[in-house]
């Protein structure tokens, strides 16, 4: 696996592969490596020839500065990882190499409504910095095809509209939540829990899988049962930010004559924000 900081090193390694007829997959990261991420990998390896990730802790997308300076830097690790994982190419630039005019002078790309409410109410700005920088990302990789988490369920539905609203060729491609044994979904931020949130951080997994039984049996008053998930959150010492049911094509709130939900939960937990999510299909 080569590793590349510079724009035109990168351009230089895509010309070549996209000479030799190659399909290009891309998997965006911040880095910080864990089997979720290597999901992700796989599936683009599996799918393309030349598989292309990038690292790269985007400052825009970080609404609490604090955050952006103890996000975990493991770069070492995530290049052997990317490595056995039969990545091709690492792209790591630093913050110039992204935002060479500056931050506050970058040509924002916002995505409407779906960056609204969710994540998108509690970090303002935050769906803003992550549509621009993955714009800027495809453009720079001009990938065939690139791989994002369910887990970011949110994160997902803005960069699909983005891609459709820009008519950007790209194929946008899910990738189903990884988790560890009890549950929890893997994420970088499950390493801020002490022994003791890592054992709580599992209810949020439950409330919400409680949630999706409980309406697939038939209960329809949504408000009672969010209202019931958020007390099971704060009982085990979680304190939730949001438990939404929502649409899952435009992340509105659900009624309940809507076929296709997803579930959707964020929880607070010592100096860490975790979130989940789980669709369900009504017949
Ligand atoms: P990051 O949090 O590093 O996640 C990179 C990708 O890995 C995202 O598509 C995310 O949904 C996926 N991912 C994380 N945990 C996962 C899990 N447990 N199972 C499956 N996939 C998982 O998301 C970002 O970075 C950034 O916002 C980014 C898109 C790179 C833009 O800066």
């Amino acid at each position: 696996m080569i590793t590349v900081e510079t724009l035109a090193e990168l351009r230089a390694h895509i010309a070549q592969a996209r000479s030799e007829g190659k399909r290009i997959g891309f998997v965006p990261t911040m880095g910080n490596l864990h089997n979720g991420h290597m999901t992700l990998i796989d599936e683009a390896a599996e799918q393309c020839d030349f598989v292309v990730a990038s690292i790269f802790v985007n400052p825009l997308q970080f609404n609490d500065k604090d955050d952006l300076k103890r996000y975990p830097r493991t770069l070492s690790a995530d290049q052997m990882h990317l490595k056995d994982h039969d990545c091709d190419l690492l792209f790591f630039p630093d913050v110039d190499e992204v935002y060479p005019n500056g931050q506050a002078q970058q040509t924002l790309v916002g995505v409407p409504e779906v960056s609204q409410g969710l994540c998108g109410g509690s970090r303002p700005g935050h769906f803003d910095g992550v549509s621009t920088v993955v714009s800027k990302l495809f453009n720079m990789v001009q990938p065939d095809a690139a791989f994002f988490g369910e887990k970011d369920f949110q994160q997902l539905a803005v960069i699909r509209r983005m891609v459709a609203d820009l008519c950007m060729p790209i194929e946008i491609i899910g990738v189903p939540t990884c988790r560890e044994p009890d549950g929890l979904a893997m994420s970088s931020r499950n390493g801020y829990l002490s022994a003791e949130e890592r054992v709580q951080a599992v209810h949020l997994s439950k409330a919400l899988i409680t949630l999706k039984e409980q309406i697939r049996a038939g209960s329809s008053d949504f408000p009672m049962l969010i209202e019931e998930a958020k007390a099971y959150l704060n009982e085990h010492g979680l304190t939730p930010d949001y438990v939404e049911i929502c649409r899952v094509d435009t992340l509105k709130q659900a009624s309940t004559d809507d076929k296709e939900l997803v579930i959707l939960g964020a929880v607070f937990l010592g100096s860490a924000r975790l979130i989940d999510n789980f669709t369900l299909t009504l017949s």
